[in-house]
């Protein structure tokens, strides 16, 4: 006989002698019922636990809601936010916009307090267009990695070891930046401003390679480069987003000019933030892959809610849609606080502000004059 089988039968039988004795039939009843009774008593306890948690979480969203609100109205503030903040800032904020529209607010508001919910360089524009405003942003440290990849001091070599050249900046820059500028541009009206220089004006342009690449091959110019990116934009993955397109044949495609070459050669729309939402808005197609960060399918999903948005995942596996981690520093709490504390503050060096004021003013004139 084979010796598995034997093991086996032994053990069947032993627990059959074991099953047949009444005592230890009673102690096999009890010992169940007392485990299932703890399963019962633990599954109460977890599912209590999760609703309060989630029930406080709500009560402390709304207390700070309140606050946040009536703290604006005390202390005559504005609360603008860009579309990449999480769903809560957006619905809060007095102004949701693009960089743009969000400097736009900046320059004209007659609030006394501008809270910027976006990153640092958004906070250093808006101190530098309302220099006399107390500008302050919930996190000081939600930074950029666009400005940062590009250092004032890198970025004058760059421009003096290239004379001759008109110097036009992306708003992802930091106020030293600006101040070295000619003329700043956003991906609202990088385009159109490029454009308004004559073909043969000698152009730097930075920090984002992958905008101007774009605008190179687009308006057929031959801009100097600075070779710098988004973490976030560089991030979509080439491949997931064609296996989308096979998912979703009738979806159109939008995509923001920080992304890589491959990603923006796909794209229905290219744009900012501000007009890949028009396109989704006023387009006729149900189904949109969005190739951006996710915070902006908040406001499509609230504006088309009929439509799909289906974020395009960055090649990194863990996580299926791209965040910019500086974006998403700004919360509720840190909102209320900053609110109350006047603090965190944006400084800008008065000598620096002076410089940048002139290149950004430029770009707000220009756009405008093209009804931007
Ligand atoms: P927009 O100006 O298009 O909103 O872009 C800002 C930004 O930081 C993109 O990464
Ligand atoms: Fe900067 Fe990229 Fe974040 Fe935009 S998404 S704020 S460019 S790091």
């Amino acid at each position: 006989m084979n010796f598995n089988y034997l093991i086996l039968t032994i053990n069947g039988l032993e627990c059959k002698s074991i099953l047949n004795n009444e005592i230890c039939k009673n102690i096999l009843i009890f010992v169940s019922t007392i485990s299932t009774a703890f399963y019962v008593y633990y599954l109460y306890y977890l599912i209590l636990y999760l609703f309060k948690s989630i029930y406080k979480n709500m009560k402390n969203d709304v207390d700070y809601k309140n606050k946040i609100l009536q703290l604006k109205q005390d202390k005559n503030a504005i609360i603008m936010a860009h579309y990449y903040t999480t769903g809560d800032i957006q619905d809060i904020a007095d102004f949701v916009g693009d960089s743009l529209f969000l400097a736009q607010k900046a320059a004209t508001t007659n609030a006394d307090i501008i809270v910027i919910c976006g990153v640092h360089f958004m906070g250093e524009t808006a101190k530098i267009l309302s220099p006399d405003k107390i500008v302050l942003v919930p996190d000081l440290s939600a930074g950029c990695s666009l400005a940062d990849s590009c250092e004032a001091s890198d970025f004058k070599k760059f421009i003096d070891d290239n004379s001759g050249h008109k110097v036009i900046s992306y708003v992802n820059t930091t106020a030293a930046v600006k101040a070295l500028t000619d003329v700043v541009v956003t991906s609202s009206n990088a385009v159109k401003i490029v454009e308004s220089f004559p073909k043969e004006e000698k152009i730097i342009f930075g920090p984002d390679r992958n905008l101007g690449n774009y605008i190179n091959s687009l308006i057929g110019r031959n801009m100097l480069l600075w070779n710098g990116a988004c973490h976030v934009h560089e991030q979509f993955s080439f491949k997931k987003l064609i296996s989308l397109k096979e998912i979703y044949p009738n979806a159109k495609v939008l995509v923001h000019p920080e992304c890589k070459d491959s990603i923006v050669k796909l794209a229905d729309c290219v744009g900012s933030t501000a007009a890949l939402l028009k396109y989704a808005i006023t387009s006729d197609a149900k189904e949109f892959l969005v190739a951006t960060e996710a915070g902006i399918l908040h406001e499509m999903k609230k504006q088309a809610p009929d439509k799909l948005f289906i974020p395009v995942p960055p090649d990194d596996s863990s996580s299926a849609c791209n965040d910019c981690s500086y974006m998403k520093l700004n919360n509720l709490e840190k909102l209320y606080l900053c609110l109350k504390n006047n603090s965190p503050e944006i400084h800008v060096d008065s000598t620096i502000i002076d410089r940048a004021k002139l290149p950004i003013i430029r770009m707000l004139e220009i756009s405008e004059k093209l009804g931007l």
